[in-house]
């Protein structure tokens, strides 16, 4: 451990915390010369208590007053060894008082080596800590931050405590009928693109793609060269879904019977989604989904874009009337896009800032397509990546 020995000087610092208790105890084991940094007159108390440290030996981590005290208790020379867990300027200056030849080791790096170590290096069992049942982690972690804490936070319950923690379900895993034809309205350039991918990584052999241009341009064509790459046939259409007959033309071009649809066509949503329902309706198609790449703005509305909300507002009641009548729906609340679609690549940056104040954020690398083929939600889904994926009403 950093050659540590009775010969060497060594600055521990934020000496009071789980780590810099058990460090001073493995330093004056060593025999070392040791200075430490604390945050508080507490802890100040409690190192000379419990390390018997005169107060020359203990200096402040909420600056970098440590660093000029130190070189004059060293006499300019410095310490050998650093224990480190500050940031910053505090860093910089740790640095500075470093002596030639001297270490500087990060504490994760401290506590694998020293799991390693004699038993006997500790002086005594850690006995600076708090204790909180895990019913309560809230708590524990509010007690943490303000740095005010001596020794280690510890989650623990008593034996045979019952504790139940709420649960996120797993996703469900679907599996794709290799005889089937997946639907995608909303061409290859923008979200559905990733989707596309998706589903093509997920083992579906057979897909067809809408849009009003075609699908020539250059992202288009890598990403039709992707989904073949990954063994999946796709149909590349040109049709305008706000037409019932283009629609009802794109359904019967496809080659097997359409299992699976996704809504992703930004413009005339309602006229769209309608045209599409009815198109499968004619058919008698059993949709296992049919998903609606609708946004959060129909939740919480947006500066400027009434119409759009309410269209996102219809998609979501769009699902819950098919639910209705027993037919798989799923209306997806997705927040801002950040690496992929209209906002991210077509959008001034003034304006995505304005329109997308306050929304969370997601990528498409964070993996919304796993939520694509969702055969149902109550009524909506909104999706989020950052600190729940999913979540249901
Ligand atoms: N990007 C985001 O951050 C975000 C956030 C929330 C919700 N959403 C929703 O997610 C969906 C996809 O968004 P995106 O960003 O990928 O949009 P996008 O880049 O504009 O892509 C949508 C695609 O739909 C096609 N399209 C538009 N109208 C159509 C029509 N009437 N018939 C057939 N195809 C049509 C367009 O191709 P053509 O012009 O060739 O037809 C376009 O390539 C949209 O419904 C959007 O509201 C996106």
């Amino acid at each position: 451990m950093a050659d540590i020995d009775d010969r060497k000087t060594v600055l521990i610092h934020s000496a009071a915390g789980g780590v810099g208790i058990a460090s001073m105890q493995l330093a004056q084991y060593a025999g070392a010369d040791v200075f430490s940094t604390v945050g508080s007159p507490d802890k100040r108390e409690f190192i000379k208590s419990t390390f018997g440290l005169d107060d020359d030996h203990i200096f402040n981590s909420g600056n970098t007053s440590f660093g000029d005290q130190i070189m004059a208790a060293t006499a300019d020379r410095g310490v050998d060894i650093i224990l480190n867990s500050l940031t910053g300027d505090m860093l910089d200056e740790s640095f500075r008082i470093l002596a030639d030849g001297g270490m500087m080791v990060e504490t994760d790096h401290l506590i694998s080596r020293s799991l390693n170590c004699s038993r006997d290096a500790m002086s005594s069992p850690l006995t600076q800590f708090t204790s909180s049942p895990f019913t309560d982690v809230p708590n524990a972690v509010g007690f943490l931050r303000p740095g005010k804490h001596i020794g280690k936070v510890v989650i623990s319950n008593r034996p045979n405590t019952k504790i139940s923690v709420p649960v996120l379900r797993a996703l469900k895993h679907l599996h794709f009928r290799d005889d089937a034809t997946y639907l995608i309205v909303g061409g290859l350039r923008g979200l559905c693109g990733a989707v596309a991918i998706y589903l093509a990584k997920s083992g579906t052999k057979q897909l067809a793609v809408i849009s009003r241009s075609g699908h020539t341009d250059k992202k288009s064509r890598s990403i039709v060269k992707q989904i073949k790459a990954l063994g999946s046939n796709i149909d590349v259409l040109t049709a305008d879904v706000t037409s019932k007959g283009e629609v009802q033309r794109a359904f019967n071009q496809t080659a097997y019977p359409r299992d699976g649809i996704i809504q992703g066509a930004m413009v005339l949503r309602m006229q769209g989604t309608w045209n599409l329902h009815e198109a499968a309706e004619k058919l008698n198609l059993e949709l296992e989904f049919f998903t609606m790449l609708s946004s959060i703005s129909g939740v919480i509305g947006q500066h400027e874009q009434a119409n759009y909300a309410a269209a996102n507002l219809f998609l979501d009641s769009f699902a819950a009337h098919r639910h209705q009548r027993g037919q798989a729906a799923c209306s997806i609340d997705l927040g801002v896009i950040e690496d992929d679609g209209f906002i991210a690549t077509q959008m001034r940056a003034s304006r995505r800032s304005t329109l997308t104040a306050g929304h969370s954020r997601a990528s498409t690398t964070g993996s919304f397509g796993r939520f694509s083929t969702f055969p149902s939600c109550s009524s909506r889904a909104i999706f989020r990546t950052r600190r729940r994926p999913l979540r249901k009403w």
